[in-house]
């Protein structure tokens, strides 16, 4: 077991009722069902209960096995209509067929939680400097950082050990394969430092990487294998899917549709799913597929992922077989804006900060509790068919590992910016080599 899991009966109510089959009417429209289901209100069940039902709409997604009936595509000059409040659409998905339980793994240790270790001999994997695919944003030394500590840290687990990182050994995993990261630039960070842990051994005539683009792809000829990025911040479709020119202040998403991306990763043979952070900036606008006049709804970000993550569940549960595909999905990356957190009393965040935060168990107000309870759910109901990359808690600890002020910055700092350093700092990316060349360790020891 990678996870302890606690699995709490009757946390979805809501299913139970249906299966109570009331009355269940079915209307099919283009190939999404959308199921009209009347409960009970289970608060009403008292002495006094009044006659009194509720109507939820179950939404079918759109998984795209007729592409010619896909709702018109979203980019960012889409706009909403008109906006109301959330109609209390839910998605529903299938998972009759998913077996229960996680993943059975040889060793019954749970490999997230142990502490950093300071290993200056064996770490970093890779030097900045040696990666051509080496981000600006993430560069950290050649943006000026003096304090290289942060590139020094082990990882250990408490009860085992981690698997030794093996180049040759990952290559030969993914040889023939196509390892595919899915996400937004947090998981872009864990797919740079996969590159750069793997590229080194390729001949520069036997590699290559295609321009960026929605879906950008590292392949090794020698191993007939590629490493790819898909920009996907919110897993279904939505008006931020352009991987430069996105708009964070109207975020819509079509809540029941992975048409888009899923055709581009279905044929991905090992996958590494991630969001979070996007679903952190205020309320998002649900355009429904079934909705053409632009008529949205609007959740807050919690709600709304909880929806986002059920069409991706629905694709998964679907699509998905154990067997032949491995889907992996990582868990929050913790964000240290507030020095307080971890230092009572100081005003800053984690500008200045050189090591990582040695008190177990640490947990900042950056990783949302109420998110990875979702998240729990979403993926305990998926059984074998997704494996948890649980980098909350280990990368909580590292307080140090942030850019800060040592990356490439794509706009200009106002002169009050540069006398306050910590007013622009990056407490949210990770600096390569780094943090995330661990996510990437635990990768390696889980597949
Ligand atoms: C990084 O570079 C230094 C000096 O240039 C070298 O000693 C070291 O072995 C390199 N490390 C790796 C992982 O290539
Ligand atoms: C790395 O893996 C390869 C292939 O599995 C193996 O031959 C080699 O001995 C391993 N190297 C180390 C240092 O363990
Ligand atoms: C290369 O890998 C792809 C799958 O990614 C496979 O379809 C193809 O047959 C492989 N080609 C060779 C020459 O092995
Ligand atoms: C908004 O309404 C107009 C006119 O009815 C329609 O042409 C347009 O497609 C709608 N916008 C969206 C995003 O659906
Ligand atoms: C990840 O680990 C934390 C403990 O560090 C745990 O509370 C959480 O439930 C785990 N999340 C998932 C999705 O397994």
């Amino acid at each position: 077991m990678m996870q302890r899991w606690h699995r709490k009966k009757s946390h979805f109510p809501l299913v139970a009722f249906i299966f109570l089959g009331i009355i269940v009417c079915s209307i099919l429209y283009n190939e999404s069902s959308i199921q009209q289901v009347h409960e009970e209100d289970p608060s009403n069940q008292g002495p006094n209960r009044q006659q009194h039902a509720t109507t939820v709409t179950y939404v079918k997604p759109n998984l795209g096995t007729h592409s010619n009936l896909a709702p018109v595509l979203l980019d960012r000059f889409s706009r909403c209509n008109s906006t109301s409040e959330y109609s209390g659409k839910r998605i529903r998905w299938g998972d009759s067929k998913v077996e229960r339980g996680r993943r059975k793994s040889s060793e019954s240790c749970d490999v997230f939680a142990g502490k950093w270790v300071f290993d200056s001999e064996s770490y970093p994997l890779y030097n900045e400097s040696d990666c051509p695919y080496m981000s600006d944003q993430l560069a950290c030394h050649k943006h000026g950082r003096s304090d290289l500590g942060y590139q020094h840290w082990r990882w250990q687990p408490h009860d085992c050990n981690l698997k030794r990182w093996n180049v040759t050994e990952m290559w030969e995993k993914l040889r023939g394969k196509r390892l595919m990261f899915v996400g937004d630039s947090l998981n872009r960070g864990q797919w740079i430092s996969m590159v750069c842990l793997l590229q080194s051994v390729i001949p520069a005539d036997k590699r290559s990487m295609s321009p960026n683009a929605p879906l950008t792809i590292f392949t090794a000829e020698e191993y007939n294998a590629t490493i790819e990025f898909l920009w996907a911040p919110l897993l279904v479709d939505s008006n931020s899917d352009d991987p430069v020119n996105h708009r964070l202040d109207e975020r819509i998403m079509r809540p029941d549709s992975v048409l888009k991306h899923s055709s581009k990763w279905e044929h991905a043979d090992i996958l590494v799913f991630n969001s979070y952070l996007w679903w952190r900036q205020g309320p998002v606008k649900l355009l429904w597929s079934a909705e053409e006049n632009g008529a949205c709804e609007e959740l807050d970000g919690l709600g709304a992922m909880e929806l986002a993550m059920g069409a991706w569940a629905d694709w998964v549960a679907s699509k998905v077989d154990p067997q032949k595909k491995r889907v992996f999905f990582a868990t929050m990356s913790p964000t240290h804006l507030w020095s307080r957190e971890w230092e009572p009393g100081s005003n800053g965040n984690c500008y200045g900060e050189k090591m990582p935060i040695n008190w177990e168990g640490y947990w900042g107000s950056g990783s949302d509790m109420p998110t990875m309870r979702m998240v729990e759910k979403v993926l305990g109901r998926l059984g074998s068919k997704v494996s948890v990359l649980n980098i909350t808690q280990l990368s909580e600890y590292r307080k140090d590992g942030h850019p800060s002020i040592y990356r490439k910055f794509w706009e200009t700092l106002s002169p009050e910016q540069l006398s306050n350093p910590k007013s622009y700092s990056d407490c949210i990316h990770w600096c390569l080599p780094g943090v995330p060349d661990v996510w990437n360790e635990l990768l390696f020891h889980l597949l």
